[in-house]
């Protein structure tokens, strides 16, 4: 248990104004008329969710109509595009199964709204985590090597999801990444093409680069949270973006929502001018490590680090983890724990300048942020003085600071809003499809999941975050526009420009460091 005791989760806030045309997914503003609504297709009896998705007003009514009237047809149906769709649990008993209901939720996908955006840029990684199989595609050969370490698969066939479980994860890390996607289903339903994949929820990554080199080389594709240099694993959205039940941290939507708010709380200015960390240090020696800055009588390394207390945590029931009440310093740290760590969103999301320790993995949005724009590199191998120098850095550029801290906010805000990290998901499993070459087909015994069959056994936290997170209705327009694969030269300056303001911060913290000791 003790690995997982990362109750960093505690901070945060975050900022900026998203000018994004944004639709919240999840909320219940729509309620009014949406009752108005249904209602109205009550006495019309127009209500017919069928596969054609038509679920619009009848053309008869269209056909005497001026245009006027047309144009207030219009919003009727942008309206009953909205029409939400809850958790229909039709279980009377404990004997009776819940089923999947086939004519309750919309089976295709057909948006109003025909403009799309283009994605941000860290969807062009897509492309790199797919590349191992670009040339000849994934057999169900291929395919089955991912088998071993696997929790699950998933089959999607016709639009609808199956499930082949091989053991339980940690917590409901299964259970809440079967939820994304089923929700991803539903905000385009029928729009996702046939696939298979296998996917691992452990920490870290286990397809070894090193053992599939060469042209004949055939890594099998197997998912997962994180990734690092020597590893072909391909990363996903983790499940806490819908929620982690157990430890009382709620969806993403929720928390951009409380750290927008908390953000207002404290200026950043009269926040404390020092760093801040709260964790589980057992998990990794670099945490252990870390502990050595804490602020001392000696020695002030201008850091507040704490240590979670997972046993009272538990006892408490985490009441404590409210995130939108926990930016009151200007600096946080982050630092990874067995892998890439959960509370990397969270601390992002704060507009304090997040001070990141060099990583050695990586998820599926961090490759999209770049060092002194959206955070401040912190050497690995020489904690204490560089974070001191940072937070020095920072204290005496406050303006500068400050701004580091407010991109990453906004980036969290935007460019990993619930809309994105779905688009995100969409394109991934889209081109993931497009690389099978065969036809995936539904195993024999495999269980059909709609958020019904997920959700309706819950209670407590578990159904609560599953109906916070639950997508309502399809959206009114289709995902974002992927951008293109970076070619060779440009993605080689990507990484070339990452580096050097990295090195950039290492060649003016040495400055600093020689000129202090020439100093006294
Ligand atoms: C359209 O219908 C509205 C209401 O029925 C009416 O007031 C209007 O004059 C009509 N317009 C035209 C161009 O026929
Ligand atoms: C559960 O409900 C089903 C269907 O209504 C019924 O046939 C069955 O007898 C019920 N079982 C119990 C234990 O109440
Ligand atoms: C770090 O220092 C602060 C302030 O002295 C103290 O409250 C805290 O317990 C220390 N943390 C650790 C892990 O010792
Ligand atoms: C990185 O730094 C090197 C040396 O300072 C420089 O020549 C190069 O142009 C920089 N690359 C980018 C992409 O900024």
């Amino acid at each position: 248990m003790n690995k997982y005791n990362e109750t960093y989760l505690k901070l945060i806030r975050g900022s900026s104004k998203s000018s994004h045309k944004k639709r919240s997914l999840f909320s219940k503003k729509a309620k009014v008329t949406t009752t108005v609504v249904s209602l109205f297709c009550l006495v019309a009896a127009f209500c017919y969710f069928a596969p054609s998705n038509n679920y619009i007003i009848s053309g008869d009514s269209i056909s005497n109509q001026n245009s006027s009237s047309i144009r207030t047809n219009k919003q009727q149906q942008q309206q009953q595009q909205q029409q939400e769709f809850p958790l229909r649990c039709t279980k009377r008993n404990k004997t009776e199964t819940q089923t999947c209901s086939r004519d309750y939720y919309p089976t295709k996908h057909n948006p109003t709204n025909q403009n799309s955006n283009v994605c941000p840029s860290y969807f062009r990684w897509i492309h790199e985590d797919l590349k191992p199989w670009r040339e000849h595609g994934i057999t169900k050969e291929m395919l089955e090597g991912a088998r071993s370490t696997a929790h699950f698969k998933i089959v999607i066939v016709d639009g609808k999801l199956y499930v082949e479980r091989y053991r339980k994860s940690f917590h409901t890390r299964d259970v809440f990444t079967l939820w994304s996607i089923v929700q991803l289903l539903r905000l385009y339903p029928g729009k996702l093409p046939d696939l298979e994949l296998f996917f691992d929820c452990e920490d870290r990554p286990v397809i070894r680069l090193d053992k599939f080199q060469g042209p004949n080389a055939s890594p099998p594709p197997l998912f997962g949270y994180c990734s690092d240099q020597s590893s072909l694993d391909i990363v996903f959205p983790d499940w806490s973006f819908w929620g982690w039940a157990e430890i009382n941290i709620k969806p993403w939507n929720g928390i951009l929502k409380d750290i927008k708010e908390g953000i207002e709380k404290t200026k950043w200015k009269d926040r404390v001018p020092y760093a801040y960390w709260k964790g589980n240090p057992t998990v990794a020696a670099t945490r252990k490590d870390l502990l050595k800055c804490n602020v001392t009588s000696e020695n002030d390394w201008k850091n507040h680090l704490y240590i979670q207390n997972w046993k009272k945590e538990t006892h408490d029931g985490y009441k404590e983890s409210n995130l939108g009440n926990q930016c009151t310093h200007r600096y946080k740290i982050y630092i990874e724990g067995i892998s890439w760590s959960v509370s990397e969103k969270y601390i992002l999301a704060c507009d304090s300048m997040t001070l990141y320790v060099r990583p050695n993995y990586y998820d599926f949005f961090i490759r999209g942020m770049v060092p002194l724009q959206h955070y401040w590199p912190i050497r690995d191998d020489s904690k204490c003085t560089s974070l001191k120098f940072a937070v020095e850095w920072g204290n005496n550029h406050v303006d500068k600071a400050h701004a580091i801290g407010e991109a990453a906010s906004k980036f969290m805000q935007e460019d990993l809003d619930m809309n994105n990290i779905y688009d995100y998901m969409f394109h991934l499993l889209n081109g993931y499809a497009k690389l099978l070459r065969f036809k995936p087909t539904i195993p024999l015994g495999a269980e059909e999941l709609c958020s019904e069959t997920m959700a309706c056994d819950y209670k407590g936290t578990h159904r609560k975050f599953m109906e916070e997170s639950m997508v309502m209705f399809p959206r009114d327009s289709n995902p974002c526009i992927i951008p293109p694969p970076y070619d060779s030269l440009t993605l080689q300056e990507v990484l070339e420009r990452k580096a050097n303001s990295t090195r950039q911060v290492e060649v003016w913290e040495d400055e600093y460091l020689l000129h202090k000791k020439n100093g006294q």
